[in-house]
């Protein structure tokens, strides 16, 4: 999955930190992420439980109910369901659903992108330009030496943070001043959700997975991405080989034996996916127990853990540490 690649080099960059004694605040917002939603969900065919509850939430949302005993979880995602069910009919219905997946991910990036522009623009200014941008984030930089600068861990240096960034960046300023508006800055931020940052999305991904260089991508890259055996001759799980299935049967559509741009893009950034109906259609495909397409308040609260539940296992701890606050 995409985002065991972005979790490995958030990893990574934070390790390089920590032995360059880099406050772990001076790193970058995650460089590297740009996995779009839809990317996230599908890949593995596993399904993913905390993926479907950041679409439902919004990741910040997500993370508060994960703090949460059952019962409150329960009696707010009621609350929730209410005004889901825009014409109060008792019944969730598809679009009504899609809507409400929608609100909450513009929500999220909208907080998200807020609190990183506070950051860097504290007094507000209409815009923020590279050179300060740069100086907050990569200023540490500065008295580093080309050694220190080109060390790679797991294919991530210093450099080519800044180089991506750098790029994307400018890819963003769409009127060219190097500065960056709140709105131009959402797309650097959020370059999966815009279509002027499409290309750059799929050069990013490109070059992430494209360990050989040559341009395309081959299964074993594909692979690599989503799963790295633990021991030298250790057996490929049976979700590792249904993804290697998948490449040859869903993504290699020419069936030359790697992805090439096209194929690239059809499986990142396809032209007809609508992630939030998607979305939208699989929930209600989990809770709909009378199957007649649309959902009772009854059905989603049956089916609580499909739309919030928990990820803490240990109510008792996780309850403990927020009262440490
Ligand atoms: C905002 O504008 C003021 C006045 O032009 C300037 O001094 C300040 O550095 C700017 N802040 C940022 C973050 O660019």
């Amino acid at each position: 999955m995409r985002i065991g690649l972005f979790v490995l080099l958030v990893a990574a960059a934070i390790s390089i930190a920590a032995a360059s004694s880099i406050p772990a605040g001076e790193l970058p917002h995650d460089p590297l992420e740009h996995d779009s939603l839809h990317h996230k969900h599908f890949d593995g065919d596993q399904h993913n439980q905390q993926y479907d509850h950041e679409a439902f939430l919004g990741a910040d949302e997500a993370k508060k109910f994960d703090e949460l005993t059952p019962e409150e979880s329960k009696r707010r995602l009621g609350v929730i369901v209410d005004r889901i069910d825009e014409d109060k009919d008792g019944f969730i219905t598809l679009a009504e659903l899609k809507n409400w997946i929608k609100f909450t991910q513009r929500r999220y990036i909208d907080e998200d992108v807020g609190r990183v522009w506070r950051k860097h623009n504290p007094e507000n200014n209409e815009t923020v330009s590279w050179e300060t941008y740069r100086k907050t984030v990569y200023g540490f930089m500065d008295v580093l030496d080309k050694e220190e600068l080109e060390q790679e861990e797991n294919g991530v240096s210093y450099k080519s943070m800044l180089a991506r960034d750098r790029r994307r960046w400018a890819v963003a300023d769409l009127d060219l001043d190097d500065e960056l508006t709140r709105e131009e800055f959402t797309a650097f931020l959020h370059p999966e959700e815009h279509p002027s940052m499409r290309d750059l999305v799929l050069q990013e991904t490109t070059d992430d997975l494209d360990k050989d260089k040559d341009g395309k991508i081959s299964v074993d890259e594909y692979i690599g991405d989503m799963y790295r055996p633990s021991e030298a001759n250790e057996e490929e799980p049976e979700w590792v080989l249904a993804e290697r299935e998948a490449f040859t049967k869903h993504r290699d559509l020419d069936g030359d034996g790697y992805l090439t741009e096209t194929e690239i893009r059809q499986w990142i950034v396809p032209n007809d996916f609508d992630h939030a109906e998607s979305e939208a259609k699989h929930l209600i495909f989990e809770a709909d127990v009378d199957h007649d397409e649309q959902l009772t308040k009854d059905e989603v609260l049956d089916k609580y853990d499909v739309f919030v539940g928990s990820q803490a296992t240990d109510f008792g701890e996780a309850l403990a540490r927020h009262d440490e606050f």
